[in-house]
């Protein structure tokens, strides 16, 4: 049985110049000092009198932080024969735990979390410069100072009421799509509306389309959730229905982006809108429509969403404010068939729900107020500007070996390898060097020799910025 040394017992005099009690303090230090093994199980503790003598404190300061230890069990007091360290305590080591490394498949997804600003090229964030932060604070600050009972009571899984009559007034103005908003169920993310759909009408091992190249996180969300996907090619007419008719007559779903294609940028030809929906309505299937940045085209109007089409109720809609806000909120919808109004509603009634509802009352207010219209309006132009920078930077560096393939929207630029080489290398030595370029490889479930990458551009604040990003990437795609 050791006793702390003099030297530690000075270690553990309070530092009277901080915030805290001096008796927490003098716990805190006699705490840490047995989680740091500093004082083993059985050790016995100095008595009351001689810390106080020793540290400089009043009895009762000590006194009061060994009997909290006692209190919590970290100490026992035996009376005339002193106090200890509860001998229960398991040996507390004071080697740091090793932890095991994380199976690693693919390029981490997401920066380091030390540093979750944006990266050069890093898809999926919008301009976070423009986005209207004091609007925002106003809106805000006005629900935070006005505590409603409906922000303190038991939210409506479905999601704020308030929320989900905007989106579907907003749907119906921009999108061709009319619902009503009892068939918007607001989720946690895109993710949060496929889980929906997953838990409310499938069972592990049915099979679903999946667009090949495809949403690479969807992908994996939906392959862990146990569903199986069958790789249905895309072209220059978005996916190849005909296909999948072939490969998986019999699947249960598709999961489509029709109006932008992830990651290609094509958009879903009318006919073969015609026949997806004929194809669902005959197998009884349902078609899953991410229609994740559809307010992002730059040249003519955004496209109608295939929903609008569908005359047999056969497509569940997700919409997301990640792209038209920000994804640090963490919302998106789903709009579902009439027909499937009351078992979805009798999903979430027994599911978290997406979250709190002060969030979803600020952006009803954003959108009923017309801030989200003139936000859109904004940004449409700035993202347009901020491609061409890019663009340019990667024509006037890397046209040897790049080509840039045109797209009528979106926030990022695939880039083609011209020579036939592997992509992954290239895109790890840009990660490596702290940039988010993307491999298009990562996002095939098909392998092919055609490589290509993809970067995003909507945080270059000017040409220069782009064109600095772009060499950097080019020394970096040297040392691949
Ligand atoms: C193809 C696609 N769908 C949906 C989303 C939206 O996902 P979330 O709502 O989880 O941010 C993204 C975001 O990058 C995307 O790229």
């Amino acid at each position: 049985m050791t006793r702390p040394s003099r030297l530690e017992l000075k270690a553990l005099g309070p530092a009277r110049d901080r915030d805290a009690p001096i008796y927490l303090q003098l716990y805190n230090q006699l705490r840490e000092a047995i989680a740091g093994g500093h004082l083993g199980p059985g050790d016995r503790i100095p008595s009351v009198r001689s810390l106080a003598s020793e540290l400089g404190l009043a009895r009762g300061t000590v006194e009061a932080a060994i009997q909290l230890l006692v209190s919590e069990g970290y100490l026992v007091a035996r009376g005339a024969a002193g106090t200890i360290v509860s001998p229960r305590l398991a040996v507390v080591s004071t080697v740091a735990p090793v932890i095991p490394e994380l199976p690693h498949v693919l390029a981490p997804l997401s920066p380091p979390a030390s540093e979750r600003g944006v990266a050069p090229f890093q898809l999926g964030i919008p301009a976070l410069d423009a986005f209207p932060r004091k609007t925002w604070a106003r809106l805000s600050g006005r629900h935070q100072r006005t505590v409603t009972t409906s922000a303190m009571v038991y939210p409506d899984p479905a999601g704020h009421e308030p929320l989900r009559r905007a989106i579907a007034t907003y749907l119906g103005i921009s999108r061709g799509i009319s619902c009503s908003h009892e068939q918007v169920f607001v989720t946690t993310g895109y993710r949060g509306a496929l889980d929906l759909v997953r838990r409310t009408l499938f069972s592990p091992g049915d099979t679903g389309w999946f667009e090949d190249p495809g949403y690479l996180l969807a992908r994996i969300f939906l392959e862990r959730a146990g569903l199986s996907l069958q790789p249905v090619a895309v072209d220059d007419e978005g996916l190849r229905v005909a296909d999948g008719k072939t490969s998986a007559p019999q699947a249960r779903f598709a999961v489509v982006t029709p109006t932008h294609q992830s990651p290609l940028g094509v958009a879903l030809s009318l006919p073969r809108r015609l026949e997806l929906l004929d194809w669902a309505a005959a197998r009884k299937a349902w078609i899953i429509e991410d229609d994740y940045d559809s307010e992002f085209r730059y040249n003519g109007r955004p496209l109608p969403a295939l929903k609008s089409l569908d005359r047999d109720d056969r497509v569940l809609y997700a919409g997301t404010f990640s792209k038209v806000l920000v994804p640090g909120l963490r919302l998106a919808y789903l709009v579902v068939p009439v027909s499937l109004i009351g078992t979805f509603r009798d999903e979430v009634e027994h599911s978290p729900g997406p979250g709190p509802v002060a969030p979803q009352a600020v952006v009803a207010d954003f959108m009923s107020q017309g801030h989200f219209a003139r936000h859109l309006r904004r940004m449409r132009p700035l993202y347009a500007t901020r491609r061409q920078y890019l663009v340019e930077a990667l024509v006037d560096r890397l046209d040897d070996r790049l080509f840039v393939q045109p797209q009528a929207g979106g926030l990022h630029v695939l880039a083609h390898l011209k020579a036939r080489r592997n992509d992954r290398p290239i895109a790890s030595a840009a990660r490596a060097n702290g940039m988010d370029v993307q491999a298009l490889s990562d996002w095939r479930l098909t392998p092919s020799v055609e490589g290509g990458l993809l970067m995003g551009f909507a945080n270059f604040g000017s040409a220069d910025e782009a064109r600095d990003a772009v060499g950097t990437f080019e020394l970096a795609w040297r040392s691949a």
